[in-house]
């Protein structure tokens, strides 16, 4: 399993906590950046984990800003992407279950480190239901396919 991450200056300070669940769980990680607190762009980042998940080099990506909306967006631009921006685990767990997110979006202003450990937890844990919810999202790769004519 490889992981993408990618965050602005904002969601820098929650890195590392995100990391550490990564490392527990021997999971690779690619990391695109920011690596420091200096002003940046969240769109950047954002595209960069949605391009490394799209093209497979990652199997599922994960993206923080200050609210995990600006950068979550950015990564849901990319063709193939499912971002789901979470600050509590359910909605996290369902996300993969239901609507096969491939991308986890958190704000580092919204959630503190150890509920963040946990939204990444419950996502990491689940795992997509397939059946009627998978027509759902096959349905959403329509709506991209439709937009590219
Ligand atoms: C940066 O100030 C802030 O706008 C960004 O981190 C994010 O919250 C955008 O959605």
């Amino acid at each position: 399993m490889k992981i993408a991450i990618g965050n602005d200056h904002i969601g820098f300070e929650l890195k590392p906590a995100l990391l550490e669940v990564l490392k527990e769980r021997n999971i690779e990680v690619i990391d695109v950046g920011t690596t420091n607190s200096s002003r940046t762009d969240y769109p950047n980042y954002g595209e960069k984990v949605g391009n490394l998940v799209a093209s497979s080099e990652a199997d599922l990506g994960i993206v923080i800003c200050g609210t995990g909306v600006g950068i979550g967006l950015a990564a849901t631009k990319v063709n193939g992407i499912r971002a789901c921006t979470c600050s509590e685990p359910y909605t996290a767990q369902l996300s993969r279950q239901h609507n096969n997110s491939n991308v986890l979006a958190m704000g580092s202003r919204v959630v503190g480190k150890e509920l963040a450990k946990m939204i990444l937890t419950c996502w990491l844990d689940a795992e997509f239901e397939g059946g009627r919810h998978g027509g759902r999202v096959e349905l959403l790769s329509e709506i991209e396919k439709r937009q590219c004519q």
